[in-house]
């Protein structure tokens, strides 16, 4: 497996690969989520290429830069035993310069939801997002349905900017209980891992009462912020996949997201239905 830390390095070993490239862009600290979406794009190419970086530009200042769980031996270990072809980490330094162009999200989508507690957060995942299809020129990318709202604007990104890119959409990993996996998981105690569990209980009791017929969003969205009491709410909606409210479910085409505070770490889970 070869490691790269300079992006012209990896241009350069991208120019030898023959046949197609599947990329897993992280930020590390890899957990089975990541490594099923490692797993499927080396079913799904000729070679995988995983990048591992810590992205300074989508975190706000307020939030857990430096803290963020940092496991890079244990990464590499994974990664190799896994098959990838090539590792991408970069220094901050390597992958921005002081003087140049930013991107930023679509105003409607990127400053809702995730974006109305993280303002800039999903400008800054584009940017890095866009550098590193740059540099990799995968055929297929690969991201987690969990990071819905992501998923949705580079998707968004990738389709207006012509960009020659397939991204695959993967299920969401968890645990046996119900935990969606992330590498946030990593901050909480042991009674806060046991609050958490009210996430996925809130998407699985909104799911249950659909499948009884309640197709009214504010109904389901009620009962989810009682399942979820006393933790503080960020968000439970339902909405289109596209971000757009709708009044009722509409069956293939709906999104239920969560954002809520266990403890001070911030979790996400969503359904898809
Ligand atoms: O989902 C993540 O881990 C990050 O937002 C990504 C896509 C690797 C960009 O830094």
């Amino acid at each position: 497996m070869k490691i790269v830390s300079q992006p012209e390095e990896l241009v350069h070993f991208r120019h030898t690969l023959q046949g197609s490239v599947g990329f897993v862009p992280t930020m590390g600290a890899l957990h089975n989520g990541h490594l099923s979406l490692i797993k499927r794009s080396i079913a799904e190419n000729d070679h995988t290429v995983v990048s591992l970086f810590v992205n300074p530009t989508q975190f706000l200042p307020s939030e857990d830069l430096s803290t963020y769980p940092r496991r890079q031996e244990a990464d590499l270990k994974l990664c190799k035993l896994a098959g990838v072809d090539a590792v991408f980490m970069p220094e901050s330094g390597h992958m921005y310069s002081l003087v140049e162009p930013t991107l930023c999200a679509p105003e409607t989508l990127g400053y809702a939801l995730e974006g109305l507690r993280r303002p800039g957060h999903f400008d800054g995942v584009l940017r890095v997002v866009l550098k590193l299809f740059n540099l990799t020129q995968p055929t297929r990318a690969y991201f987690g349905k969990k990071d819905a709202q992501q998923l949705y604007l580079i998707q968004n990104m990738v389709r207006t900017f012509f960009l020659p890119i397939t991204i695959v959409p993967c299920d969401i990993v968890r645990e046996e209980d119900g935990l969606a996996l992330s590498s946030r998981n990593a901050y909480l105690s042991p009674q806060e891992r046991e609050d958490a569990l009210k996430l996925s209980k809130a998407l699985k009791h909104a799911s249950r009462l659909v499948i009884q017929k309640e197709f009214h969003a504010k109904v389901l969205e009620c009962t989810m912020l009682d399942t979820l009491a006393p933790l503080h709410v960020d968000y439970a909606r339902v909405l289109r996949r596209d971000f757009t409210p709708l009044e009722r479910v509409e069956l293939g085409n709906t999104l239920i997201a969560i954002a809520a505070y266990v403890g001070s770490t911030r979790l996400i889970d969503n359904l898809w239905m």
